[in-house]
C-alpha cells in the first residue's frame, strides 16, 4: 500500500467540481484515507512549493495556489502516486491523454484543477504538510 497527496486546486473548486474529481478518483479504486478543504495563505503556498522557488512561474502559481479554497486529500492503494499521476494527465492540459482529469476540467497549464505527489519522497512530505497522523483513517 501506499499514499500520496491530492490537491483539487481553487480553480476546480470555484467551479463546483470536486464531487466529479472525486468520483473519477475512487472509480480507479484509489481510497481517500484524509481530507479537508481550506484556503492557503500565501506563505503556506510559497511553503508547500519551495522546491520550485527559483522558477518563473513561481510568484505566479503560489498566488494562483492561495487565491480560493482547495480540497487536499491523501489517497492509498497499491501503487497509488503512479496511478494518481496517471490520471491527471501532463501538467499542461494540451499535452495531457484524452480522459485524464487535466484534459478534461484544466483551464491552462496553471490553472491545471489538480496537484499529484511525484514520489514517494515528496508524497510523505506533501502528506505531513497537511495532515497529522491522528486525521489519516485506515
Ligand atoms: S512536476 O510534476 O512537478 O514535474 O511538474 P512541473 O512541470 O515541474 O510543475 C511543478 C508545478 O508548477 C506548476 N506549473 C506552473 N504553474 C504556473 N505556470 C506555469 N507555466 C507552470 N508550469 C508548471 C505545475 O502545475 C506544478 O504544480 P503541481 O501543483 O505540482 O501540479
Amino acid at each position: 500500500m501506499e499514499r500520496t497527496l491530492a490537491i483539487i486546486k481553487p480553480d476546480a473548486v470555484e467551479r463546483n467540481l470536486q464531487g466529479e474529481i472525486i468520483r473519477i478518483i475512487q472509480q480507479t479504486g484509489l481510497r481517500i484515507v484524509g481530507m479537508k478543504m481550506l484556503r492557503l495563505s500565501r506563505s503556506q503556498a510559497e511553503g508547500f512549493y519551495a522546491v520550485h522557488r527559483e522558477r518563473p512561474f513561481f510568484a505566479s502559481l503560489t498566488e494562483y495556489m492561495s487565491s480560493g479554497p482547495c480540497v487536499v486529500m491523501c489517497l492509498e492503494g497499491a501503487d497509488a502516486i503512479r496511478r494518481y499521476r496517471e490520471l491527471l494527465g501532463a501538467t499542461n492540459r494540451d499535452h495531457a491523454a484524452e480522459g485524464t482529469i487535466r484534459r478534461i476540467f484544466a483551464l491552462d497549464v496553471e490553472r491545471n484543477s489538480c496537484h499529484g505527489s511525484d514520489g514517494p519522497d515528496t508524497a510523505a512530505v506533501e502528506i505531513a504538510y497537511f495532515f497529522s497522523t491522528l486525521e489519516l483513517v485506515g
